[in-house]
């Protein structure tokens, strides 16, 4: 064993997390070393189009990704891909890496995201089921369904629903299979459930709603999925999307304080004094969330990326992002911003058979989340009426008339 790569900054993980911390840190002005470490063979790469274009179209990594190969260079970011860090040992501030390699650290920030669950039901170690979190997921998802007819997807949350409607643009026949009595459900409320609800199955979608998966069949690939009453489906590929786990092995064998996600304070450190935690697998104080919170998306993992490098920089600053995330399906967009958990009261403004329309919830008369399908400038409004922690006049709120920025 040689000796051990010197770095101020080692990154775990080059999602939109860990490669946003690397560009927040020299934006910020960071002139130290950075290895930016990937277990991944990509350089990183926006995940949102996975579900949706690259499904569509002819998938192409360079279409991806989040900056040229030329620009890690130019920054002068070490990017080490097809490289899993084995194992950190906070206490020595060194990472052991999967070829047997070690790096000295000043700084490791886990940017690790999430790890899809797994089926567990009886058959799911056949081949022909799926799971969509990393390009190469996507690409051989991307084959299998060139040669199929019929998907069933497993889950009727934002991955299910996107890889439903992508496939049925590609004229595929769709089942989509949820276990609780609305999809969507873990994000947002009822009213927005079923327009998501009403246009899959405008578009032909089949839903199986309550219902959980008995076995799935077939001699070595997956052929029928059984679900609990009895209802037989006959398919040629299976995509399981019931959500991801934080992925917290490397901090857990280190010692550090997890529960669900990588425990962090507000200005994303771990309870090891020189381990950060940013992106889907910190769970976090949100105050949005009012408690410790995970937050799975694009926005958070750069906003938690920003507070990240402030901290290894040595400012002061906590985190207060409004959360928010998107979701395209159809011919709609859903934007969401705020959590709703709390909400005590809501208000549907506009048009929930077709859209454009938004849900405003509320918790003691303030302004807490919104979800807005087609509307925009709701969503914009919203977010920062959010923001402010706005109170507004119910009645005029309730009037769809009255556009949401006019009450700020
Ligand atoms: N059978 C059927 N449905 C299930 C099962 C099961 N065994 N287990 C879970 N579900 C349902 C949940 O009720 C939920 O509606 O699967 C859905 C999972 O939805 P999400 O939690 O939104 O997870 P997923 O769609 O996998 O997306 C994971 O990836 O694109 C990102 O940011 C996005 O946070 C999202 C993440």
């Amino acid at each position: 064993m040689g000796k051990p790569t010197k770095t101020d900054v080692l990154i775990v993980g080059a999602g939109h997390a860990g490669a946003a911390l690397a560009c927040a840190l020299r934006r910020k002005g960071f002139a130290g070393s950075i290895i930016l470490s990937n277990d991944e063979a990509h350089l990183p790469y926006e995940r949102p189009p996975l579900s949706k274009a690259c499904l569509l179209g002819v998938p192409s990594i360079d279409k991806l990704l989040l900056r040229e190969q030329d620009f890690w260079k130019r920054a002068n970011i070490d990017i080490l891909t097809g490289c899993r860090v084995a194992a950190i040992d906070p206490g020595r501030n060194v990472a052991k890496l999967g070829n047997g390699r070690s790096i000295q650290f000043s700084w490791c920030v886990l940017a690790t995201g999430g790890r899809a669950r797994a089926l567990d039901c009886p058959g799911a170690d056949l081949s022909g089921i799926y799971r969509l979190r990393t390009f190469d997921d996507m690409l051989a998802l991307h084959d299998a369904l060139s040669s199929a007819e019929r998907l069933t997807v497993i889950g009727g949350g934002y991955i299910g629903l996107e890889v439903a409607a992508t496939a049925r643009a590609l004229g595929k026949q769709v089942d989509v299979v949820e276990t609780q009595s609305r999809v969507l459900s873990r994000s947002t409320s009822r009213v927005v459930s079923t327009f998501l609800e009403n246009e899959h199955r405008r578009h032909g979608v089949r839903l199986h709603m309550e219902r959980s998966i008995a076995a799935i069949e077939g001699e070595d690939r997956a052929l029928t999925v059984q679900l609990s009453d009895g209802t037989c489906l006959f398919t040629d590929l299976v995509l399981a999307g019931i959500g991801i786990d934080a992925e917290t092995a490397l901090a857990e064998a280190a010692g550090i304080a997890c529960h669900a996600g990588v425990l962090v304070d507000s200005a994303f450190r771990s309870s090891a004094p020189n381990v950060l935690a940013i992106g889907d697998c910190a769970r976090h104080p949100n105050d949005f969330a009012g408690g410790l919170w995970r937050l799975e998306s694009v926005q958070h993992a750069e906003d938690s990326a920003n507070i990240a490098a402030d901290t290894i920089l040595g400012r002061t600053v906590s985190y207060h992002d409004v959360p928010a995330f998107w979701s395209d399906q159809y011919d709609f967009r859903l934007q969401s911003a705020g959590i709703a958990r709390e909400a005590d009261d809501m208000v549907v403004r506009g048009d929930t058979e077709r859209g454009p329309f938004s849900v405003v919830y509320l918790r003691e008369g303030r302004i807490i989340a919104i979800d807005a399908v087609n509307a925009p400038r709701e969503f914009i409004a919203g977010r920062r009426l959010i923001a402010e922690g706005a109170s507004v006049d119910r009645d005029r709120l309730a009037d769809s008339g009255v556009p949401l920025r006019a009450l700020a």
